[in-house]
């Protein structure tokens, strides 16, 4: 689909002009669609005087290039993967968020520079030959120097977050990981378990930064909900790798929770693209709790909830609160399926591991002892370990 817009200001301001649909057997390496669609957009750009034609889908550099040349003037030529990359360099909150956005962006002007070409051809008036062509080699070196320094600065970056998700996993609270497809309702799930104040707008991509918030249950358990961001489809592989911050969250993950907007007409596309992703980040084997959000807005919610019910889905609305007790109880069920079950004799003085056990596991019977406390749970395999030494005490 290609989209013909007026650039006001920025991509966030563009009006769609008109919406230009084609079936292509296979792609034209020149122009990517045929020389009859190309004539066709040339008119429809005179006729609507657009600034702007957006390709949904990636374009070679050649094929930027040749359109450019096609469509004269200074129409731009914009593809899936410049259009996303602007998205997320304007919703980047973090520095972090900001710099891998750059890199993106970097890479993906470095084969494209060519541009710059005809354009420095065109202001000498086409006196200075091959001055384009040095001016492009400078551009590039440039911007591999700057490229460089960018990864460099991301490392350090990603290194002193990984101390802080060390610290954080030395805490026996499992983690579980939102994720769906972008606008599915996943910051608002978070905020109104949590309360925390998380980006909760109606835009895609609100959310690019991991955001992780520790949920407290009615009965008194607890784990961490991290938020991630939005899947898409076709989602280019440049930004899967730039994202790998809030990925690394969704593959340590000890549970999955993929949200849906169900009140979508295209629900069921949203989700194999978000299954799609999942198993490009090697993350299909994570237990997974499938929820259908925005269960308010749907067109037939009684429906919608029967079969929810039938597939083992929960069903809730982030926006009203309806059903979050049951997506809790839903989220603590398959973290037990996840837990082992260990009998251990807590001495006295080790007051602190009880209070851990009641918090993130789940006790099924403590008895008062003469030499401590003995009790009988399901916790995580990453906190039975340290109480392995009281488990032998136990059963000697
Ligand atoms: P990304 O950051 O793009 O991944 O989006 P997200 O999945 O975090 O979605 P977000 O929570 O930002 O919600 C997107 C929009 O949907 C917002 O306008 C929310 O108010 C709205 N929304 C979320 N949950 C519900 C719901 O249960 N019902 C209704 N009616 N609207 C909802």
């Amino acid at each position: 689909m290609l989209h013909m817009v007026n650039d006001i200001s920025k991509i966030a301001l563009f009006v769609v002009l008109r919406c230009i649909w084609c079936r292509l057997a296979t792609a034209n390496p020149r122009t990517y669609i045929g020389s009859g669609k190309v004539a066709e957009i040339k008119s429809a750009i005179h006729a609507f005087d657009a600034e702007t034609v957006i390709f949904d889908d990636e374009l070679s550099p050649g094929q930027l290039r040749n359109l450019e040349k096609a469509f004269g003037g200074d129409v731009r030529v914009c593809d899936r993967t410049a259009l996303i990359l602007d998205i997320f360099n304007q919703r980047a909150a973090t520095r972090e968020a900001a710099l891998q956005v750059s890199l993106a962006q970097m890479e993906y002007q470095l084969p494209r520079l060519t541009r710059m070409w005809t354009h420095l051809e065109r202001q000498a008036g086409g006196q200075v030959k091959g001055m384009g062509e040095k001016q492009i080699e400078v551009d590039k070196r440039i911007l591999r120097t700057q490229i460089g320094a960018l990864k460099k600065e991301i490392e350090s970056v990603r290194k002193h977050r990984k101390q802080y998700r060390n610290r954080r996993t030395a805490v026996p609270v499992p983690v579980v990981s939102l994720v769906g497809y972008t606008n599915a309702g996943k910051s608002t799930l978070l905020n109104r378990l949590t309360g925390a104040d998380v980006l909760a707008e109606d835009k895609l991509f609100a959310t690019l930064d991991p955001t992780t918030r520790r949920v407290q249950m009615k009965n008194g358990k607890e784990f961490l909900l991290s938020d991630t961001v939005g899947f898409i489809q076709k989602l280019p592989t440049t930004l899967v790798a730039a994202f790998r911050a809030t990925l690394e969250e969704i593959s340590e993950s000890s549970l999955l929770v993929h949200v849906v907007d169900i009140s979508h007409p295209l629900a069921e596309q949203q989700i194999e693209a978000v299954d799609k992703v999942l198993s490009e980040l090697d993350a299909s084997s994570i237990p997974m709790l499938m929820v259908w959000n925005k269960v308010d807005k749907a067109n037939d919610p009684e429906k919608i909830i029967m079969e929810a019910k039938r597939n083992d889905v929960v069903c809730i609305s982030a926006l009203t609160g309806e059903g979050l007790e049951e997506f809790c109880n839903a989220v603590q069920e398959r973290l037990k399926d996840m837990m082992v079950w260990v009998e251990a004799l807590i001495p006295f003085d080790k007051g602190e591991l009880l209070s851990t056990i009641h918090r993130v596991g789940m006790v099924e019977k403590t008895v008062y002892a003469e030499n401590g406390t003995l009790v009988r749970a399901y916790v995580p395999l990453r906190f039975a370990r340290l109480l392995t030494p009281m488990r032998q005490i136990c059963m000697s």
